[in-house]
């Protein structure tokens, strides 16, 4: 059974990715941090602590104090709030990553490490683009993401650390909100469907991406982790794909559920040359072949199942609306 430990445990993905893993490995195996200090409440029962992942010296006592043989890293600065503070993005994206890659590679530990979308550029092919194709991102987020994928490969290399990744598309979930990122709109737009019948998007009709439902994320975080290592030929960055939608696709399908939703655009120039100069859609047939990835939610299984959630979050007066 696997002793895991987390970073990042109450941010978006974590704080659905802790239960998950709690789920399948068992409550005490997992210790879910960050540097949140209310974490308990976010994360449900089982350890948690709190931690600045770039602290090397504090990870590696939690390591050894959990006997953690996986990290989940999942501290990190999301795209339009890096575009925002770029040298805080290098510290925390890159210099957090080095740091847990560091402690596992003296403790013995696996890591997952998630890339993104983000880690490509204008130059990269944007539609089905392939797993491995140019990468010349032009946000900071993007370049974190590239070099993160390299340094992962290189510890794996010369180390031999079993570290492990995905490329992300937008994750949209309904749990933690997602913050700072440029894929965010796709999840706040159900918030706002359900409190306002009204949102107003920030990037163009027309701007397609990649997109994701989290319990899809779920699975292809904790499956490329399980994956027989014999049958990976390609260990970090696995293109992994569900969708992918304009704005008014999402708006569509929301509307033919709320039939009086609408949407209007108030372009954001920073997060519109960023979805700009993202895939519009990738190939993830590597990891279909390698690991057995397979996406269940599409749009329309997805808007079904955030409208049911939040519209009996409402009826409840739990809406939290930002
Ligand atoms: N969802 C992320 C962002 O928009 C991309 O990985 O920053």
């Amino acid at each position: 059974m696997r002793r895991i430990l987390i970073t990042g445990a109450a941010g978006q993905i974590g704080s659905e990715l802790t239960p998950a893993l709690r789920a399948a490995f068992g409550a005490d195996n997992v210790l879910a941090t960050d540097l949140r200090a209310d974490l308990d409440k976010s994360c449900g029962g089982g350890p948690t602590a709190v931690l600045d992942c770039g602290d090397g010296q504090a990870l590696a006592a939690l390591v050894e104090r959990h006997r953690a043989d996986t990290i989940y890293h999942l501290a990190a600065l999301l795209s339009a709030v890096a575009e925002r503070r770029p040298q805080d993005a290098w510290r925390v994206n890159m210099g957090c990553l080095v740091t847990v890659l560091e402690v596992a590679r003296q403790k013995g530990c696996a890591v997952f490490h998630p890339s993104s979308i983000g880690a490509f550029g204008p130059t990269t092919p944007r539609d089905r683009t392939p797993q491995d194709t140019i990468q010349r991102p032009t946000s900071m987020y993007g370049v974190t993401k590239v070099a993160g994928e390299l340094l992962c490969d290189y510890y794996h290399l010369r180390y031999g650390v079993d570290v492990r990744g995905v490329r992300f598309p937008g994750i949209i979930s309904n749990v933690a909100p997602p913050g700072g990122g440029t894929t965010d709109y796709a999840v706040d737009i159900y918030y706002q469907a359900v409190a306002h019948g009204r949102y107003t998007c920030y990037l163009k009709p027309g701007t397609f991406l990649d997109m994701m439902y989290m319990p899809d994320a779920l699975r292809a975080a904790i499956e490329v982790m399980e994956a027989d290592p014999k049958r990976l030929v390609h260990r970090n960055a696995f293109n992994v794909a569900a969708m992918s939608f304009a704005p008014e696709d999402i708006a569509a399908a929301i509307r033919k559920r709320l039939p009086d939703f609408t949407m209007d655009h108030t372009v954001d120039p920073v997060r519109q040359a960023i979805a700009d100069s993202w895939p519009r859609s990738m190939d993830d047939s590597a990891a279909r072949v390698e690991w057995g990835w397979k996406p269940r939610f599409d749009l329309e299984a997805m808007t079904d199942d955030m409208l049911r959630v939040l519209t009996e979050r409402k009826r409840r007066g739990e809406l939290r609306v930002g």
